[in-house]
Formats: structure tokens, C-alpha cells, sequence
């Protein structure tokens, strides 16, 4: 990681859950973070937390909500101007209601595809021109996906189901184009079964999920914040495309 240190990365969600334990760990390894969301005074808190700890990097909580393309820009804007555009964009912010395709509600699928599919698809057409802006060519693309971007989960997540496979083939797809114009910035995502700690489960049918009773231990935050730091850290002639991730005991 001694490479990306004093570099700019945005992570989106970082309020809560995974985006948070991502936003801890990279700081830790000296990285400039912005991290975005709406309740923008959890990140602030942490931020605090991190400081007095003497972290090597620095985080800076940026108010964006991700369904308004408005926010998403200004948001690059202020990254831009303040630290010279973003080398690393992890399109990590998700949201899943429980609803199924005969009766589910529009509202909710149009919120699931503006923060799931085209958020991610904004911020990494936005972080790309940043790093072309600033002739990095070794810039980093990691989208969070789910294994619900590869199989089938339970009755209430059709429709997430549906926005995840589309993170798969956007992922592939914009390696595609990445390789086409002759650029080494690199595309990764990574996509887990079952994180608990995390609030996803809490807000779309109101359970935390480890408040759940798994019979199994399902993976932690700092399990893929893990992961993020050895997709960051592979030597620049490897990609890392998917890492597919369940807690050992989880049957589908
Ligand atoms: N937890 C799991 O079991 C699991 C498994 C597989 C994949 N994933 C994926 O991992 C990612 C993170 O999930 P998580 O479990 O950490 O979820 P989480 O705890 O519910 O956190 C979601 C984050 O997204 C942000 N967010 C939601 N809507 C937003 C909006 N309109 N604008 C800006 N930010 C918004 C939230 O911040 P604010 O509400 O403050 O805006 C929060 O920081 C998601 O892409 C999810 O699909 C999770």
C-alpha cells in the first residue's frame, strides 16, 4: 500500500457499514479519503476518532446525496479542487428494499437503481475523467457488489438481485472500454454473501442483520475492508476482476 499513500480516494456510503470499515482502513494506510453520504455527521465523528488515533491519512466527510446527479458532481468538484481529483473511486453506497416484482412499490425500484446502478455509474464516469484529467494511469475502480450479482437470494430481492447483475456486467464492461483507450487504470469489484454489523438488513425489512439468527457466521466489515486494501495492493500487473465471498457455513 506504500504507493497509495497521500493519494485521493472517494468512498461512497461511508456513514455506517461497509463503507466505513473501507474509509478506517485506507485512512490507516495514509490514504486522503473523502467519504460521502447523507447523515455526513457520522463520517465527521469517526473522522474525529481517527485524528486523535494519529492516523496516517486524513478523512473528509462530503454531504452527497447519490440520487441527484447535482450532488454527485459538486461532490467531484469540491474533490477536485481541494486535492486535484480522485485516484481511487470505490462505488460502495447500496440500498435494498424488501419487495418483490408482482407487488413491489415503483418509488423503491427507482431509488434502488439511482443509488445501486446509476450512482456507481456516474461516480466512476466522473473518477475516471478525474484521473485522465490528471494522467493517472494507474488509478482504481472498485464497485461493491453482492453475490446476489451472480445467483439467485431469497423471494424480497428480485429486484436488488436484478441491480447487481447489472454491477457485474458493469464491471466487465468497463474494463472493456478501460482497455480499449489503451489505459491501465484497473476495475475490480468484490462481491459478498452475508455481512453482518452492517445497517442494510435494518433498513429494508427494519432487522439488523446481526440481530438475525444465521446458522452460521456471516462475514465482518473489516473482512472486506480487507479485501479492498489486497485489490489496492496487487502489483500493478495484476487485475483483480471479482472476489466472490461467503461466511464458510452459508449454504447459497
Ligand atoms: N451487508 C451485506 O450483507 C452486504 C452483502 C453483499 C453486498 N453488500 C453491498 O455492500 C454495500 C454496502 O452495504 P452495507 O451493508 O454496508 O449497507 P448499509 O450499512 O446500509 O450502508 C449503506 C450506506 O450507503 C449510504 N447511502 C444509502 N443511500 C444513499 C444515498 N441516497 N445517498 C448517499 N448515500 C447513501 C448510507 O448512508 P446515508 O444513509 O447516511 O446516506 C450508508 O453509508 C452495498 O452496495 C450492498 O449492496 C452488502
Amino acid at each position: 500500500m506504500e504507493r497509495w499513500i497521500g493519494r485521493v480516494a472517494l468512498v461512497t456510503g461511508a456513514s455506517v457499514g461497509l463503507g466505513k470499515a473501507i474509509s478506517k482502513a485506507l485512512v490507516e494506510h495514509g490514504m486522503v479519503v473523502y467519504g460521502c453520504a447523507r447523515d455526513v455527521d457520522k463520517i465527521k465523528s469517526y473522522s474525529e476518532q481517527l485524528k486523535s488515533k494519529s492516523a496516517k491519512g486524513s478523512l473528509h466527510a462530503v454531504k452527497c446525496d447519490l440520487r441527484n446527479e447535482e450532488e454527485i458532481l459538486s461532490m467531484f468538484e469540491e474533490i477536485k479542487n481541494n486535492h486535484g481529483g480522485v485516484d481511487v473511486c470505490i462505488n460502495n453506497a447500496g440500498i435494498n428494499f424488501d419487495t418483490t416484482l408482482l407487488d413491489g412499490r415503483t418509488d423503491q425500484w427507482r431509488n434502488m437503481l439511482d443509488v445501486n446502478v446509476l450512482a456507481l455509474s456516474i461516480c466512476t464516469r466522473e473518477a475516471v475523467k478525474q484521473m485522465k484529467e490528471k494522467n493517472i494511469d494507474d488509478g482504481h475502480i472498485i464497485h461493491m457488489n453482492s453475490m446476489s450479482g451472480h445467483r439467485f437470494a431469497s423471494k424480497g430481492e428480485h429486484f436488488y438481485t436484478g441491480n447487481k447483475f447489472m454491477v457485474t456486467a458493469l464491471t466487465e464492461g468497463l474494463r472493456r472500454e478501460l482497455r480499449a483507450m489503451g489505459s491501465h487504470i484497473r476495475v475490480s469489484c468484490i462481491s459478498p454473501a452475508v455481512v453482518e454489523g452492517t445497517e442494510i438488513g435494518k433498513r429494508s425489512r427494519g432487522e439488523m442483520v446481526n440481530s438475525i439468527r444465521f446458522p452460521f457466521k456471516p462475514l465482518e466489515p473489516q473482512d472486506i475492508a480487507d479485501m479492498v486494501v489486497y485489490i489496492l495492493a496487487a502489483p500493478p500487473h495484476m487485475e483483480i476482476h471479482d472476489i466472490l465471498v461467503r461466511g464458510t457455513g452459508q449454504k447459497i
